[in-house]
């Protein structure tokens, strides 16, 4: 997705724009660009490619100015180029601006803009902003910004400069990430808080709607009609270095190493004298659903398919997953006597966002479970549970997506505490088990040594099969997807007991199957499956529980995860599927942590 970066100061602000963009890149871009404005004059710097080559442009010529505007551009209305790239500006050169989001009413604002005499130089939706500044503006730059908003549908984090303003920048939010960086004698804005925390952790949140007025000593925060608001200061609680790679090949391997202490940093809090105890729930009265719906995306969603088999194990309520893209137009059938989980990592993704505003359409109150403080799917939430997972930079989660299971998991264990659906005792066994996952998943790492041996024996396959039943099953979906999207190799996650309803055809002599067989009910179920596809010429890699040595006489080859709580086993069983993806993509030289085509939120649909 785009990402956007503003900063006015005492410093020149091209090298920090040029820093900016380049930690925004992992939100997946095809160009780039940068406005910078100095002594009344906007200079704008744009090309295609990565922000090397922007770079490049820029090298040359001494961009002195200390207030600026940048952009990555990920294409969605028009091709990569330089004319698509951003910042645009307008045709007299007195505004230039970078928009992340879709403009949805565009083409008719075009049409319009055109009669009046405008021209276009791009096929973006975002130039109807630039063009229509330069027709609101009659020498009030935030008169024109607030006419301009009345005018937009759709989402937009827009970043404006003015000429005839030096020092000052306008940053407005509305369905899109944006967040302001508050320093001392300079500000910021961005995406992304990752873009300046080198330079401040302190930083302002805006609600849908909002603008900001900055310039380096002051920051106004307004809301739609252009009435002051008090800003909402909050602190960020990681450093630059948590946004880094920690010394390891790929931000992907990093994270998957991480995820005990995101685990630990999830749970512990949620625990307090033994029980579980969420934050954020009052209100939440769990007596009157008659059923949940978990609706999200990709591997929010499969965390969601663990998250069925769990609640509905210890809640008892009939709970359901919908893949947020079918759900928003669905028609869906919930009301208020429905529960609607939506989980997100990002907090940004557009399918998702969309999912939860049909669901309160239709009076059905929202919980989040989301990983950015202040996205827009936890400000839309009716309640929201943070996964304090920290920064996620690679484009594949991996400690986003076990740090929702968990989220789920202590969700699950409070609601069937506060339903009376376990006694007292099952209560404490399955809080111990919670406590003890950042440990269980330290033992997953530690007993996958032998994991990147086992992918270099298999990354030649064009093909395979991930086969598992209940939880198992919801972890093959995961699997699968990691495998899918970092390594480009296709795969096929599949419940082991449908494998003999048509797709055992496709088992031959060397297919790859792995099979997951953790899930202590199904076990056995699952080792007759393992003989079946055998039977049939198929190599098979066996994922067991430490000390079940039947499976090491059935499978070619073993990966042993630690026990644990039989419902929380998707956690620690993931772990050695997300290294062998990674092993697997590494073998065939991918590029890890910005797969092609991917972005790492999906902010448009
Ligand atoms: C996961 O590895 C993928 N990058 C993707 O499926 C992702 O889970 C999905 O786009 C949802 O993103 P979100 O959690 O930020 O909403």
């Amino acid at each position: 997705m785009c990402g956007i970066i503003g900063y006015t100061g005492k410093n020149r602000a091209c090298e920090i724009l040029i820093d900016g963009l380049r930690r925004l890149e992992y939100r997946g871009y095809d160009s780039a660009g940068v406005s910078i404005l100095d002594g009344g004059e906007i200079s704008t710097v744009k090309t295609k490619g990565r922000i090397d080559a922007l770079a490049e442009k820029l090298k040359d010529a001494q961009h002195m100015g200390t207030t600026g505007i940048g952009h990555t551009r990920w294409a969605t209305h028009g091709a990569p180029n330089d004319t698509n790239a951003h910042p645009h500006m307008s045709k007299d050169g007195r505004f230039a601006i970078v928009h992340n989001g879709i403009i949805e009413n565009y083409e008719l604002l075009r049409e319009k803009l055109t009669k009046r005499g405008f021209e276009f130089q791009s096929e973006t939706d975002s130039e109807v902003v630039v063009n229509l500044l330069d027709y609101y503006y009659n020498g009030d730059f935030k008169e024109a910004v607030m006419k301009v908003i009345t005018r937009l549908e759709g989402s937009f984090a827009l970043g404006i400069v003015c000429a005839d303003y030096p020092g000052k920048l306008f940053a407005v939010k509305s369905m899109s990430p944006l967040i302001i960086g508050v320093g001392v004698g300079e500000n910021y804005f961005a995406s992304d808080v990752t873009a300046f925390i080198g330079h401040t952790k302190n930083i302002i949140h805006l609600d849908d709607g909002q603008f900001a007025e900055i310039t380096p000593n002051e920051i106004n925060v307004y809301d739609p009609l252009g009435r002051r608001v008090e800003p909402k200061y909050s602190k960020v609680t990681w450093d630059a270095e948590a946004a880094e790679k920690g010394g390891y090949d790929h931000f992907m391997l990093k994270e998957i190493m991480e995820q005990p202490r995101a685990l630990e940093a999830t749970i512990n809090p949620r625990v307090k004298n033994g029980k579980v105890s969420p934050e954020g729930l009052d209100g939440l009265c769990l007596e009157k659903f008659r059923r949940i719906v978990i609706t999200a995306c990709g591997s929010a969603y499969h965390a969601g398919v663990v998250g069925k088999y769990v609640i509905e194990e210890l809640c008892r309520i009939p709970t359901e997953t919908a893949l947020a893209s079918e759900f928003r137009y669905s028609d869906p059938i919930v009301d208020k006597d429905t529960l609607v989980i939506a989980i997100s990592q990002s907090g940004e993704t557009a399918d998702t966002l969309a999912a939860m505003r049909e669901a309160k359409k239709r009076g059905a109150p929202v919980l989040a479970i989301v990983n950015v403080v202040g996205s827009s799917v936890a400000t839309l939430a009716d309640y929201v549970l943070y996964t304090w997972a920290g920064p996620e930079i690679a484009v594949a989660t991996t400690k986003g997506y076990t740090t929702q299971v968990a989220m789920l998991s202590v969700f699950a264990v409070w609601a069937a505490s506060r339903l009376g659906t376990i006694t007292p005792e099952r209560e404490a066994e399955l809080t111990h088990a919670l406590c003890e996952l950042p440990e269980r998943v330290q033992r997953a790492i530690d007993l996958s040594s032998n994991i990147s041996r086992i992918a270099h024996a298999n990354y030649k396959h064009s093909s395979l099969f991930f086969i598992g039943r209940n939880i198992d099953y919801a972890c093959c979906l995961e699997a699968s997807l990691k495998l899918k999207e970092i390594s480009y190799i296709h795969s096929e996650a599949y419940a082991a007991g449908e494998l003999k309803h048509g797709t055992i055809a496709l088992i031959s002599p060397e297919q790859l199957v792995i099979a997951i067989a953790c899930y202590e009910g199904l076990r056995e179920k699952t080792m007759s499956n393992i003989q079946q596809v055998k039977a049939r010429g198929a190599n098979v890699l066996g994922v067991a529980r430490e000390g079940d040595r039947t499976i090491v006489a059935e499978a070619d080859d073993v990966i042993f995860v630690p026990n644990t709580e039989p419902l929380f086993m998707a956690i620690p069983e993931i772990i050695p599927m997300q290294l062998f993806a990674y092993y697997v993509a590494k073998e065939n030289g991918c590029d890890i942590d910005k797969p092609k085509n991917l972005a790492k939120s999906v902010t448009v649909e």
